[in-house]
């Protein structure tokens, strides 16, 4: 019964403390992973295997988190998410905390950023759930955007810059830091990306009459009002912030794009958008090379802050390369600033002993006070983010640029490296490449350490032992991890810039242009939006590979109700070996190992040792399962904790397909 005993031993511990963090198996495949462990013999194991054993404790984590991350940020959504119990259609709750802290409200800024991430994995991947989602959305903005509250009221826009609401969509009245400029260029940016997906599949009048006049008055907003102080993200100081001037210029030069298609006026957005450009230079500091997060104000801080690592990755356009005017995540100011940036938090108790170079936990800025300051999820995969974004321009330019201004951030990956441009033929190109990679899945790393066993990701980790705390499972955190795992897949957005020039005026301007509001009253969306033929991009979450696949119907393709699923598994074997899959489902045996499904090693190569079955399962519905190792005597080994986890897509396509790697 020796078969039956190690099904057992491995599925019996159903505790949540069993539930392996992924942190754990991390140094547990360090000391199975026969050549690592050859090599420990003499000492440390080589850089590059360690770097192995990381990409592969990051793929886990990824693969265990991405629909966990993805169900619990639409729990967080009205009026069905399983923690929006009496929240109105469509809204975002920033947190379920109903008490220390009380996050049950609804925040502009967080909205759309949430928002922002689903319509780009909307965009990659059509999902009729998703879609629903976003049109509920849309409708609530509509009329939160007449809701009068003390910031003002729609009449003349200055009710626009209200932070936060209750989640039935009343104004919230008590004491608050008001206004916050940067929600309604975030939700004007967002609101965009799902007007451009209509446009692109043939809905124009759609995103004409029930996006735009929403998407029209927060651009006005942002003509009328960006030059004038008010609040940060993180709503304590009133003045300048690098992060809402940079949400302004891309929210003004994306609607006036978006404009233009629909035939709408947008003479006063690019009129004002070189303006937006030209202060936002201003935040920079040449002499100590970074990005001074707040001016126009007398906060008593360095002024480095998260605030920037998150405007660079908000503002990431892959069409603009590493262009400095905008801040691009690859630019040299952006680079320097996130060096800074990133130092700035290694006094934390967490990250001592840490050295320059190697992933920390990461905060708001070092002065921070509340809940006596501590590293956050979404900043710490914010840096995580920009170190993908950059090494996914680098990758397509083909070639990686060091300058005196980045020079100490490229030395912390490669100490010997000088300033010069690296084509993608030379070891220095590859060197910091690698080096690049490895420091970035640190940061994701950091993120699998010290979240809670379960996935569940709060606002912030205490900086002295790691424990989760402030709000739970914050709906931001979610979204910053799907981004960051979807950069670090090669899953890039939408470019937004679109040929734009980003030339900085030689002088800047004090400037603004006074505009008109409506409320916007065309709320019904037509029934059926599917995408037009043609091709539908599928991004692999966990991968590097994008697959592309075409659907054939002339109106508009057909959601697959079945989805052939490939199954891949890289796991090394001795001749007689069968590996098979099990799984929660009837198809894979309902975790009953007799009734396991085979792997075909029909492709296996030493170099490549390939296992794959393809199975057709229901779209949409999520999966657990594990492979198991079956010898020729009959002897059943099982791959290491956690459980896997897959959604199948619910796309055009037919086919799709889920690589692994033996846990081990
Ligand atoms: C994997 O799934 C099985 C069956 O549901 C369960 O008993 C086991 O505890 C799970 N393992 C982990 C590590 O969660
Ligand atoms: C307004 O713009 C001018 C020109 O860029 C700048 O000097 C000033 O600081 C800005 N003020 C605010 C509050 O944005
Ligand atoms: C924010 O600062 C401006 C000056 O730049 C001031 O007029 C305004 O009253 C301040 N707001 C608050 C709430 O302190
Ligand atoms: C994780 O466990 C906590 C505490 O029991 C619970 O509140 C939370 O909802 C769980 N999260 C997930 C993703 O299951």
């Amino acid at each position: 019964m020796q078969l039956f005993d190690e099904s057992v031993s491995s599925l019996s511990h159903n505790t949540t403390s069993s539930l392996v963090q992924p942190v754990m198996y991390f140094f547990t495949s360090a000391l199975l992973l026969g050549s690592v462990a050859l090599q420990s013999v003499m000492g440390r194991p080589s850089l590059d295997q360690r770097s192995n054993v990381m990409k592969r404790a990051v793929d886990d984590f990824i693969d265990f988190e991405t629909p966990i991350a993805l169900e619990q940020l639409l729990c967080n959504i009205g009026a069905t998410g399983c923690h929006a119990s009496g929240v109105s259609s469509g809204i975002v709750i920033a947190s379920p905390d109903k008490q220390d802290p009380d996050y049950f409200y609804t925040w502009t800024r967080d909205s759309a950023l949430v928002f922002k991430a689903i319509v780009e994995r909307f965009t990659n991947e059509y999902d009729a759930g998703l879609q629903k989602h976003i049109q509920e959305y849309i409708v609530s903005q509509a009329k939160l955007q007449g809701v009068s509250n003390p910031s003002g009221s729609l009449s003349d826009g200055q009710g626009l810059g209200e932070a936060k609401y209750h989640v039935d969509m009343s104004a919230f009245t008590g004491g608050w830091g008001r206004p916050q400029r940067d929600g309604p260029a975030l939700r004007a940016i967002a609101l965009t990306g799902y007007a451009k997906w209509l446009v692109n599949n043939g809905y124009s009048s759609t995103a004409s009459t029930i996006v735009w006049p929403i998407i029209r008055n927060d651009l006005n907003y942002v003509a009328q009002y960006w030059n004038r102080t008010g609040f940060d993200l993180w709503e304590e100081v009133n003045g300048s912030s690098f992060f809402t001037i940079a949400s302004q210029y891309r929210a003004l030069i994306e609607g006036t794009a978006i404009a233009k298609t629909l035939g709408k006026a947008s003479d006063s957005y690019s009129a004002i958008a070189p303006h937006v450009l030209c202060f936002l230079q201003s935040f920079w500091l040449p002499s100590s090379k970074y990005i001074d997060a707040n001016i126009n104000t007398n906060d008593g801080r360095t002024g480095k802050d998260a605030n920037t690592v998150l405007a660079a990755i908000h503002n990431f356009d892959p069409s603009l390369g590493c262009d400095d005017a905008t801040f691009q995540p690859c630019s040299q100011k952006s680079l320097a600033n996130l060096k800074q940036v990133v130092d700035s938090f290694r006094f934390y108790n967490i990250n001592s002993g840490i050295s320059a170079g190697t992933a920390i936990a990461i905060g708001r800025y070092s002065e921070d006070s509340y809940y006596n300051g501590n590293p956050w999820y979404l900043n710490t995969l914010a840096v995580a983010e920009q170190l993908y974004d950059a090494i996914y321009v680098w990758k397509k330019a083909g070639s990686i640029t060091v300058s005196d201004t980045s020079l100490s951030f490229f030395k912390d990956l490669s100490s010997s490296v000088s300033a010069g441009t690296y084509s993608s033929s030379s070891s220095t190109y590859t060197t910091l490449l690698n080096a690049a990679s490895t420091y970035a899945d640190g940061f994701v790393n950091i993120i699998s350490k010290y979240a809670a066993t379960n996935g569940s990701m709060a606002e912030q980790f205490s900086k002295n032992n790691g424990t989760p705390l402030s709000a739970d499972d914050l709906t931001w955190s979610y979204a910053a991890f799907l981004t960051a795992a979807a950069r670090r897949a090669g899953v890039v957005p939408p470019s937004w810039a679109s040929g734009s020039s980003s030339s900085v005026p030689g002088t800047c301007q004090a400037t603004s242009i006074a505009g008109s509001y409506s409320s916007a009253t065309a709320t019904s969306f037509p029934p059926s939006q599917t995408p037009i033929s043609g091709t539908v991009t599928i991004p692999v979450p966990t991968g590097t590979k994008t697959k592309t696949s075409s659907s054939s119907t002339a109106t508009g393709c057909a959601i697959a109700p079945t989805v052939s699923v490939t199954f891949e598994s890289l796991v090394t074997t001795s001749f007689g070996d069968t590996v098979k899959i099990v799984g929660n489902i009837a198809a894979l045996g309902n975790w009953n190992t007799n009734n396991a499904v085979s792997l075909s090693a029909s492709e296996y190569t030493s170099s490549h040792p390939l296992w794959k079955v393809t199975i057709p399962l229901a779209a949409g519905q999520t999966i657990e399962y594990k492979y198991i190792n079956i010898k020729s005597g009959g002897t059943l080994t099982w791959e290491k904790d956690p459980n896997r986890s897959y959604t199948v897509p619910k796309t055009c396509s037919t086919t799709a397909t889920k690589a692994d790697s033996w846990q081990s």
